[in-house]
């Protein structure tokens, strides 16, 4: 389905403000494909009520995919999960104890029937992506910028490829130092 207004379709959620760097990648991406969307912060830990709140009202405000990032004990992606029946993606971020492995194991883990799309460590872009590729399968013109996205991405790589194999290596390696 074509989107008409403004009105925000993706959710982008994190446990903490210090979360947001990371999760700014979501939203950069989803604002350059142009899919509305809306970021706040929601603890799983600190503020239940309020997700429970906001993830139960998601789906009648319009929301169609949920991205949730959390740091640590990172139960925010799998909690809101089991409040909503919309497509929850999993952010696993990266911390200073653990580099993100504590993060990334209590996301992906999910019991069966409760499902989390886990993301990597710090994935935020590809989470953006994922929604987009989500909304994308029924709405023409979020699968044809997705599209030229791919087209974008080969071309650049081809560059690289061009420019290695007209200056070689040592030249290449110097030019990008
Ligand atoms: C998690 O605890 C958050 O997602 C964050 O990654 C981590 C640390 O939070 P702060 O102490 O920085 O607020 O809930």
């Amino acid at each position: 389905m074509e989107q008409s207004n403004n009105k925000p379709i993706v959710a982008i959620i994190m446990g903490s403000d210090s979360d947001l760097l990371v999760m700014s990648e979501a939203v950069k991406i989803l604002d350059e494909i142009g899919i509305p969307n809306e970021t706040t912060i929601v603890s799983a830990h600190r503020t239940p009520e309020r997700m429970n709140e906001y993830t139960k009202s998601a789906v009648n405000r319009g929301i169609k995919v949920i991205i949730a990032g959390a740091g640590g004990s990172a139960h925010l992606p799998g909690m809101v999960s089991s409040h909503t029946t919309l497509p929850v993606i999993g952010v696993p971020v990266k911390t200073k104890s653990l580099d993100g492995l504590d993060s990334l194991l209590s996301i992906v883990q999910m019991p069966p029937g409760i499902p989390v799309a886990t993301v990597t460590i710090n994935g935020a872009k590809n989470a953006g992506l994922l929604a987009a590729r989500i909304i994308g399968a029924s709405d023409k013109s979020i699968q044809e910028k997705l599209e030229k996205y791919k087209t974008d991405l080969k071309n650049m790589v081809m560059e690289k490829i061009e420019l290695l194999d007209k200056i070689g290596v040592k030249d290449y390696l110097d030019k990008n130092k």
